[in-house]
């Protein structure tokens, strides 16, 4: 038996059935590359769901974990930690003036903007605690979350639902309008959506959103969970859209996960300071969240971004895709749409394929399939462009075959 299929089997035993896991252990990653037990290499083309937002062991990363292991591992949060007020800061500079709480996931980040924005509804007569979010969206894997998600699927099995969480088709402003009524709090919703399928809304939506809870009072609530730190080609997705008369559409709140912790886990809920105050001493909580390493390598993640100018090299490598893979002409068949912004893509097929993601790691290539017939596209965002151009090459090669 060979060493991995050993690892598989003591796996099987000991590991819950809950992730439809592909027969492969991975025990090495560098860059955009990853090595499994047997020495195969893979060319990550998907970051694991989003996390290794600049791949695999990058050198400044490990550095600033290793430094900041050294020097302060863990602290209460009854105390000031210099990672977590560094990491804060960053996002006073890259989003907007805010203040930041910080967790280890993306559902918990959703979970504590929920209530908040349920905090701020019990100043209002009659109090407003409901929360509407959009069909196909995703949002978590809590109670409240899967009662958020635009996902019947995730519920199935879990009921009754938690209270006080309605869908309405995304894009569509009236069905949103309708939607509302006295006792509503907020709307949450991805600027794009991920695991729906890479849904991109109207140009004008985000905006007519956000007058819509001006109008009535309401807390917007943007899960940039996938979308933040740099993969759309912005800083936050958010940040393409503009009101009518030009001024930058902003959330009330907007909760990161995956890229955010380049792997670690890290989960944030940050929020304008006017509805950040209401979370005051014993309203929420989280032992380790913030934990100085996992806070030390977030912080970093915005400096290299930075530095590396990394978000406008997502922008034009997804727009080079976008075109490369609309130009092919012997895809064309195979594909109906291909549609996202930056380096957060998706391929949508003519018909739902056969394991191809199965097919994709045979041939060395992660990639990953949602809503039954979306290729996703989500490499680390500091792929080379010869990796790149690999990478849809093979994606190209894989679809002639289908
Ligand atoms: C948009 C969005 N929000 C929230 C989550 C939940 O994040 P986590 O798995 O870190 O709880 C996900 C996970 O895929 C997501 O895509």
């Amino acid at each position: 038996m060979s060493q991995m299929s050993e690892l598989l089997e003591r796996g099987k035993q000991v590991l819950m059935g809950n992730y439809a896991r592909l027969p492969v252990v991975m025990v090495r990653g560098e860059g955009c590359r990853l090595w499994d037990a047997q020495g195969n290499q893979y060319l990550d083309l998907f970051a694991g769901f989003g996390g290794a937002i600049l791949g695999h062991c990058h050198p400044a990363l490990v550095t600033a974990a290793t430094e900041q292991a050294k020097k302060l591992w863990h602290v209460g949060n009854q105390f000031h930690s210099v990672p977590q007020i560094e990491l804060a800061e960053r996002l006073n500079k890259y989003a907007f003036a805010g203040q930041a709480f910080f967790c280890h996931s993306g559902a918990e980040a959703n979970e504590a903007a929920c209530k908040l924005a349920r905090l701020r509804g019990q100043e209002s007569s009659p109090k407003r605690w409901k929360i509407i979010s959009l069909d196909k969206s995703f949002h978590g894997r809590t109670l409240a979350m899967i009662a958020a998600t635009g996902n019947p699927k995730t519920r199935d099995g879990f009921s009754p639902d938690v209270p006080g969480f309605t869908q309405v088709p995304g894009g569509d402003i009236d069905a949103l309008t309708r939607a509302i009524d006295a006792e509503t709090a907020g709307i949450l919703m991805e600027p794009i959506q991920g695991e729906g399928g890479i849904n991109v809304y109207p140009d004008e939506y985000l905006a007519q959103v956000r007058k819509l809870c001006d109008d009535h009072g309401l807390t917007l609530i943007c899960d940039e969970v996938w979308t933040g730190c740099g993969r759309t080609g912005n800083w936050f997705a958010h940040q393409y859209h503009r009101t009518t008369d030009g001024k930058p559409v902003q959330p009330d709140i907007m909760t990161l996960g995956k890229a955010i912790g380049g792997g670690l886990p890290v989960g944030v809920m940050y929020a304008k300071p006017e509805l950040a105050k209401l979370f005051g001493p014993g309203k929420h909580g989280c032992t380790l969240g913030g934990n100085p390493i996992c806070a030390a390598v977030a912080r970093t993640i915005f400096d290299v971004i930075e530095r590396e100018n990394l978000t406008a090299r997502a922008a034009m490598l997804g727009e080079h895709a976008i075109a490369r893979l609309k130009g092919e002409a012997k895809i064309q068949s195979k594909i109906k749409q291909v549609r996202g912004r930056g380096l957060f893509l998706g391929v949508e097929l003519a018909a739902v394929p056969q394991n191809l993601v199965e097919k994709a790691l045979d041939a060395g290539l992660v990639i990953n399939v949602t809503a039954q017939q979306v290729i996703r596209l989500a490499p680390p965002i500091n792929i080379s462009r010869d990796e790149w151009d690999e990478g849809l090459n093979r994606v190209i090669e894989l679809l002639t075959l289908l």
